[in-house]
């Protein structure tokens, strides 16, 4: 199945018998004519295959496997230390006109970009295998999912989708005959001559690379990079960046958003989608340990990451979550910050750029705190080089930023029971929140649809390690979608608009939307919120929101718990503390506001009026 071809020879497609798709089958055969790998391999998602790709990526020293006494079944790979995050810049929208991409994203035409790709992509992958990877985002077979086919040239794109999608034969076989799929060429651009070796083990191009999308056609074309959303194209690239543009025409919303189902002691169950930026705390939040004081409270995770969110026949918004795993960061997680996600990594997990201990197992910034402070005395870090705490002492991180694990969600103990559910959970309260270190509450509730609009609109974070390029910027990031948004933001803004309009005259309860903040700090810069499980206290005042009786006082911003709205018991937080992390500056919000002018400037082609009123409200109680 696997012989390799001479130079030169056009190489046997190798289809499975099983693939009957006129339409892929053609695709792969045009494809693999332009990239001319020596090898095509078609992924059948077995648990053997899996296995004999890894032990491939052993033997070619990308992976390292751990100690399985210590990790089963478990890996670890180290990226070119120039290829370590989504590459913002090299990302392009391609629609026909411009204004469809609108001033958020890169364009270019696509005759323009497909004539730049040809010769880029014209035998890209020589002397390597073309892994055929069917994939499902969303569970098999549900109306709701929609099926990729990637083309990669690396063996750890094609494991990693094994964990992070549905994978394989079942995928072809929900493709039928004439199914539609979403294809998606990708290439760590770095062809080798005939007979040559990867001189690296992470073969990437450091020079050239192109994160492509072409919306109205709906394909992604990706080069040059092998590291997580530039290469796994089921996960930003098609849930985010395609599915948003599919959503827009078809009246639904892909998110980046996570999922989760949170129930009380009376046994009431709530679900709950909250759009943060990259690395600000998504899978944390979806994967949250009530604290002391919510004995008999559970919240259970249903996506950590992305969202598809589509009204029902009652006008119900209900979310699946189209991915099957995670690709979370590392650094951070500990047994005090995340023990559910720290439990999820105990076996059969792929680790990327994070250190190495001296007995065969991982580690990264925040381990220590579950090992009363300790560093260990020696690793090899994420390049490689030996490290001890004195390198902690100079600030060098043994663990990149970004380093992630790539992990399935059925991993997850907690993992909720209809996180599978084609069907999908009703959403009762949408939640957006961003990387602040002052200006935004802790916690507002808007007062209607259009001001949560708002709020989700004029979000801004500080920018962290999960995007190439400068940390701790205060960025605007409206909805967290500022990197995957496949079309013009202001007509985003506008769907979810018309959507909750829609919602509503047919009669249908739309979710609450809050906004949040975790991340106020002191004069000394330190976190005030302890964060983590204590959000707990946060996500129970909305409930009690949603219920109707939970109390809150009105300010300029929307409604804000008073100290005494929220569940103290088992956390000693003092009301000055409180206070700080809950008071409207109004100096600091005239200055916001100007960042929201700035934003409505640059979208002003076809953003809604809507957002315009509820501005000159804010600032006339500002005023007031
Ligand atoms: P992507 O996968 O990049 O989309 O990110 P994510 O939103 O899933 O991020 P994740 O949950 O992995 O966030 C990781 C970072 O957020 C780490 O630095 C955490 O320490 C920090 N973090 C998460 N929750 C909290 C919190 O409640 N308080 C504080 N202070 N930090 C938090
Ligand atoms: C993010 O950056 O928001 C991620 C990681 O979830 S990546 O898949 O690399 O985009
Ligand atoms: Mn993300």
């Amino acid at each position: 199945m696997n012989a390799p071809v001479e130079a030169g020879q056009l190489q046997p497609l190798n289809t499975p018998d099983y693939v009957k798709n006129t339409r892929l089958i053609e695709w792969v055969g045009r494809m693999a004519a332009l990239c001319k790998p020596d090898r095509i391999h078609w992924c059948d998602g077995s648990q053997a295959e899996y296995e004999r790709l890894c032990q491939q990526l052993v033997d070619a020293g990308t992976f390292k496997r751990l100690n399985p006494a210590k990790r089963p079944g478990s890996y670890l790979a180290w990226s070119d230390p120039s290829d370590v995050a989504r590459v913002e810049d090299r990302t392009f929208i391609c629609s026909e006109q411009q204004a469809d991409a609108g001033p958020t994203n890169n364009w270019m035409a696509p005759a323009e970009m497909r004539a730049t790709l040809q010769p880029l992509f014209d035998g890209c992958m020589r002397g390597r295998t073309m892994y055929v990877v069917p994939f499902s985002m969303g569970p098999l077979g549900s109306p709701i999912a929609h099926i990729g086919v990637e083309l990669s040239d690396s063996a750890y794109v094609a494991v990693n989708m094994k964990l992070m999608t549905r994978m394989g034969r079942g995928a072809v076989e929900v493709l039928g005959t004439d199914g539609e799929f979403v294809p998606c060429v990708h290439t760590v651009g770095a062809p080798l001559a005939a007979g040559q070796q990867d001189a690296t083990s992470w073969p990437c191009n450091p020079d050239v690379k192109y994160i492509v999308h072409y919306p109205e056609t709906r394909e992604i074309w990706s080069y040059g990079s092998g590291y997580g959303g530039n290469a796994l194209l089921g996960k930003k690239c098609f849930a985010l960046r395609i599915a948003s543009r599919m959503g827009q025409d078809q009246g639904w919303l892909a998110e980046h958003m996570l999922v989760l189902g949170v129930t009380n002691p009376q046994g009431q169950k709530y679900h709950v989608a909250a759009a943060f930026p990259s690395a600000c705390g998504k899978t944390n939040f979806s994967m949250l340990v009530p604290p002391k004081g919510f004995e008999g409270w559970k919240v259970t995770p249903i996506g950590d990451d992305i969202a598809w969110i589509k009204p029902d026949a009652a006008g119900r918004l209900r979310a699946i979550n189209p991915e099957a795993g995670y690709f979370g960061v590392a650094p951070g997680t500990n047994l005090h910050t995340n023990p559910n996600c720290m439990h999820s990594l105990d076996r059969d997990v792929i680790f990327t750029n994070v250190a190495l201990t001296d007995d065969g197992d991982v580690w990264w910034e925040g381990m220590e705190k579950d090992h009363g402070g300790q560093l260990p005395g020696h690793l090899i870090d994420w390049k490689g080089q030996d490290w001890t705490p004195e390198d902690a002492k100079a600030g060098r991180k043994a663990a990149h930023p970004n380093a992630r694990f790539t992990v399935a969600a059925t991993n997850n103990p907690a993992l909720d029971a209809a996180w599978d559910d084609p069907a999908g959970v009703p959403i009762d309260a949408f939640i957006v929140g961003g990387r602040r270190s002052s200006t935004v509450p802790l916690v507002t509730e808007a007062r209607d649809w259009t001001e949560g609009v708002y709020m989700g609109a004029t979000m801004g974070s500080e920018t962290t390690a999960a995007a190439f390029g400068a940390q701790g910027v205060v960025r605007r990031d409206p909805f967290a979608m500022l990197p995957f948004c496949g079309y013009n933001m202001a007509d985003y803004f506008a769907h979810w608009l018309d959507l909750g309009h829609r919602l509503e005259l047919a009669g249908a309860k739309l979710p609450r939307i809050f906004c949040v903040n975790w991340f106020r700090t002191d004069e000394k810069g330190s976190f005030v919120w302890p964060g983590f499980g204590e959000n707990m206290r946060v996500l129970a005042w909305m409930l009690g929101r949603v219920e109707g009786h939970a109390g809150g006082e009105e300010n300029a911003f929307g409604t804000t718990p008073r100290y005494e709205d929220l569940h103290w018991e088992g956390l000693d937080f003092p009301r000055s503390a409180y206070a700080t992390i809950t008071s409207l500056d109004r100096k600091a919000w005239q200055e916001e506001l100007k960042l929201h002018a700035e934003l409505f400037e640059k979208l002003a082609h076809g953003l809604p009026k809507a957002l315009h009123r509820v501005k000159a409200r804010l600032e006339e109680r500002l005023a007031g």
